[in-house]
């Protein structure tokens, strides 16, 4: 895909009824030949919409008008350039344990909760939010994770987690300042409730850190499973991680996943987790499928704010 049809499908099918000012952005760069151009010096990886807006929001630059937005672009190049190098997107959103905790509170007791992708590690503390589906609430105290859920009872209980882990390549730290800055810069400009969510997310992992292990997720998985506690289930899950890594790894990873003992949640795009038999999705955006085990059970929006069941 072209730099300018990326921007162009994270304008139509991403932002959307989710960010207006990314999806003027996004629509913009699509058309803007010189900073298509200056893209376009960077490697494909480093190229994405997520990480361009969050970059120039890190630096202070303008992202609500396109045409201000361009001009900073094209001024700063050097700087943004140099930060889109050596960063990623990494967003870690707590808000899609909501879409994870119908699967882990069915799950028999307690867990062992690997997440391969972590980033600061925020969605492997399911049992200590609080969420809300609808009318219905489970569990007490911040932050609160709204999720509108169709075709399913909402879960009653939270699930209780005896170990938790992380790997991720590039894990980030809730208690240094510059992470969380960083994590904060990759929240989307109107999205001042995830920002506090963020926060109260951060302040959670930050009382009682997660184990994070520098490592890839083909290569170093067995070694920490190899650290999970015996009599609890063991869970290794991820959410919105495998569209940053190349197909013939993707493979590779479900091969090994397959391979462990315990249970595999997934939840991610269709187009990078494929499934032989899926419904039609509940609209237009962008959904991930949230599946246990390799079977497929729910439609899910990218930040946790809708779940679809149909299985
Ligand atoms: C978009 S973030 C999602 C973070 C978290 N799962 C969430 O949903 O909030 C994707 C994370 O996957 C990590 N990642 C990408 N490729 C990886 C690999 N090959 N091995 C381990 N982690 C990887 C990135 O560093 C990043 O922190």
């Amino acid at each position: 895909m072209s730099i300018a049809a990326s921007y162009l499908e994270f304008a139509t099918r991403e932002a959307p009824g989710v960010s207006p000012a990314y999806e003027r952005l996004a629509l913009a760069v699509s058309r803007d030949d010189e900073v298509l151009a200056l893209l376009g010096t960077l490697p494909p990886s480093k190229r994405q919409p997520n990480l361009l807006f969050g970059v120039v929001r890190l630096l202070g630059g303008p992202v609500e008008d396109p045409a201000a937005f361009h001009d900073y672009a094209v001024a700063n190049w050097p700087a943004i350039a140099a930060e889109m190098r050596s960063r990623a997107t990494q967003t870690n959103e707590a808000g899609r344990c909501a879409v994870l905790l119908p699967v882990l509170a069915a799950l028999p007791q307690p867990l062992a909760m690997l997440e391969v992708g972590a980033s600061a590690g925020l969605c492997l503390y399911p049992d200590r939010y609080a969420y809300r589906y609808g009318d219905h609430q489970v569990g007490s105290g911040a932050p609160v994770l709204e999720c509108a859920a169709t075709g399913m009872a909402p879960p009653t209980r939270l699930p209780e987690v005896v170990w938790r882990a992380g790997l991720d390549l590039n894990p980030l730290d809730v208690t240094d300042p510059a992470d969380v800055a960083w994590l904060d810069a990759l929240i989307w400009p109107e999205h001042t409730h995830r920002r506090a969510r963020l926060r109260a997310a951060a302040a959670v992992a930050a009382a009682d850190p997660p184990v994070l292990m520098r490592g890839d997720l083909v290569d170093d998985l067995p070694a920490l499973v190899a650290r999970a506690p015996a009599g609890a289930t063991l869970v290794v899950f991820h959410t919105s991680v495998l569209y940053q890594v190349p197909a013939p790894r993707r493979r590779a990873f479900a091969e090994v996943v397959r391979g462990l003992p315990g249970h595999w949640i997934a939840n991610e795009s269709p187009d990078v987790l494929p499934h032989d038999a899926l419904p039609q999705p509940p609209g237009e955006a962008f959904f991930n499928v949230l599946a246990l085990d390799g079977t497929p059970l729910a439609w899910t929006r990218g930040h946790g704010q809708a779940i679809d069941w149909f299985a």
